[in-house]
């Protein structure tokens, strides 16, 4: 029987050991949590880093770790600290993660970790040919594996290879910045296959391949000697079935039941009924935003003052590659900007902001969406940014209010929100006013057909849809392969 061999960097469980046992803990991102509904429903095996690296593992639970992964359906590539350095923290991190998000002058052309990022996209290439049978299906994922499409090909032409891009490509100008451009390129049309969130991706990878390589497009399929690649897009749907029973299992919860956030959150609310929560979860990332965000929070507290006391801001930052420096400079600059706006406005009874920096379990990220009336999520640029798509999911009573940057590929399918550009803290402020008036018939108006929308195109039909096309793509070139 044929299976799908899901490749990426990251797994859906990251490992720690803790007084020599090892500990599996749900891994935090849009790329984990989506595919994770995809791996759990079908047959497939899932390859991946651990989170460990081989200095960190050692010798006698070598045998633990690959048990505890296989309980997940997964298996390791093992890396050590050097290639997570060059490859992941490097590489990755350090030069792609910013140029794709046209973070431009972060972006580090180090030809040394672009030479271990080959060699371990090599290693994950290794990994699948060992893997894969004749009839199975590749999919491989993300920025971080961008060769290994192209090396999985050169070793076994006739499997099927489908690649997705989980955060934008950027436009050709952007791109063609990169030294190793045309390499990139070159491995990534090693697939059948390639997808991405938005058309506009879509657009611009095209024009990089046009333009660098001088290949034919005709519409969004390139031709490659004896075979075609496809290019689409496929904006990536969430459980939606799962947050919207989470939701309901919550709101069906009896005195007692609750977590002690959600206990927490209800004191707040009974205490000051007309009080408002804004909500905000993140990595802690450049891309997402936070600290403009926070800018705007005290903007929108000195344009309104009426509504200090009344509104509070809860910030969920989960720590992310805290290795790299801009990551740590952002984690210091949101202390400090949380620090100063509580320091200079809280009153005896009120704080503004509420943060959080840690990771949270599914059950209180739900309480934390059902109890929040506007979600504000504003990234500077992000791919898709899956929480919008949660938070809306988790809003049985259809009451809540999205704020949403333009610059997340999730709002192209969210028009309904209140759109904004997260520069604009005067159409920030006027938004949150918006949203704080809103009467609850106009809530239910916007979040009724994003529901319906999420509904319809979750994340199996995501991954259903890529899978077909893939196949009916690799149906296609079939006599090509064959001369
Ligand atoms: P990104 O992939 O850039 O991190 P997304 O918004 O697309 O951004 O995806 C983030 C995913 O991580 C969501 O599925 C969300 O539920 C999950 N997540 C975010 N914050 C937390 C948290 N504090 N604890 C657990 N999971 C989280
Ligand atoms: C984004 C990327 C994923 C990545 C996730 C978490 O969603 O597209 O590839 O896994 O962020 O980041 P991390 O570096 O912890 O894997």
């Amino acid at each position: 029987m044929s299976k799908t061999i899901i490749l990426s960097n990251r797994l859906p469980v990251q490992l720690r050991i803790s007084e020599g046992r090892i500990e599996a803990i749900p891994s935090v991102g849009g790329l984990a949590t989506g595919m994770k509904s995809v791996h759990q429903d079908g047959e497939s095996l899932w390859i991946g880093w651990s989170g460990l690296t081989r200095e960190e593992t050692p010798g006698d639970l070598e045998g633990d770790i690959d048990k505890a992964l296989a309980g997940h359906g997964c298996l390791k590539v093992s890396l050590s600290r050097e290639e997570v350095d060059g490859f992941y923290f490097g590489f990755s991190n350090r030069t792609l993660w910013p140029l794709f998000h046209y973070f431009m002058e972060y972006s580090e052309f180090e030809l040394a970790n672009w030479e271990v990022y080959e060699a371990v996209n090599r290693k994950f290439a290794d990994a699948v040919v060992e893997e894969a049978g004749e009839e199975d299906v590749v999919w491989v994922h993300d920025y971080q594996l961008l060769l290994v499409p192209e090396m999985v090909r050169q070793q076994r032409p006739g499997l099927s290879i489908g690649f997705f891009l989980h955060i934008p490509f950027p436009s050709f100008e952007i791109f063609r910045t990169l030294p190793w451009r045309k390499e990139i390129l070159r491995g990534l049309l090693g697939a059948d296959l390639i997808g991405f969130h938005t058309y506009d991706y879509e657009r611009h990878f095209l024009s990089s391949v046009r333009r660098l390589l001088g290949l034919e497009v005709n519409f969004n399929e390139i031709h490659l000697e004896g075979r075609v690649a496809k290019v689409d897009s496929f904006p990536m749907g969430i459980d939606y079935k799962k947050f919207r029973e989470a939701a309901l299992r919550h709101a069906a919860m009896e005195e007692g039941e609750e977590s002690d956030l959600q206990r927490r959150l209800n004191l707040h609310k009974a205490s000051t009924p007309e009080a408002k929560f804004f909500l905000s979860i993140d990595r802690l990332d450049y891309t997402k935003g936070i600290a403009k965000r926070l800018k705007a929070f005290e903007y929108f507290l000195q344009k309104y003052p009426h509504y200090r006391e009344k509104v509070r801001l809860i910030i969920l930052a989960v720590p992310s590659r805290s290795k790299v420096p801009q990551y740590r400079r952002l984690k210091k600059e949101i202390d400090e900007l949380v620090g100063r706006i509580n320091g200079e406005l809280s009153t005896v009874s009120w704080t503004p902001i509420w943060y959080f920096y840690r990771s949270l379990e599914f059950e209180n990220l739900i309480d934390l969406y059902t109890s929040c009336d506007i979600a504000w999520l504003t990234p500077i640029r992000d791919g898709m940014n899956l929480v919008a798509k949660e938070y809306i999911a988790t809003r049985t009573d259809q009451s809540g209010v999205l704020i949403l940057s333009e610059m997340a590929g999730a709002a192209n399918e969210l028009h309904e929100a209140l759109l904004i550009n997260p520069n604009n803290f005067e159409q920030i402020a006027q938004a949150l006013d918006q949203a704080i008036n809103m009467p609850p018939e106009e809530q239910a108006a916007r979040n009724a057909p994003m529901q319906k929308r999420l509904e319809r195109y979750d994340v199996e039909k995501w991954a259903q849809d890529f899978m077909d096309s893939l196949l009916a793509q690799k149906k296609q070139d079939a006599p090509y392969v064959a001369s």
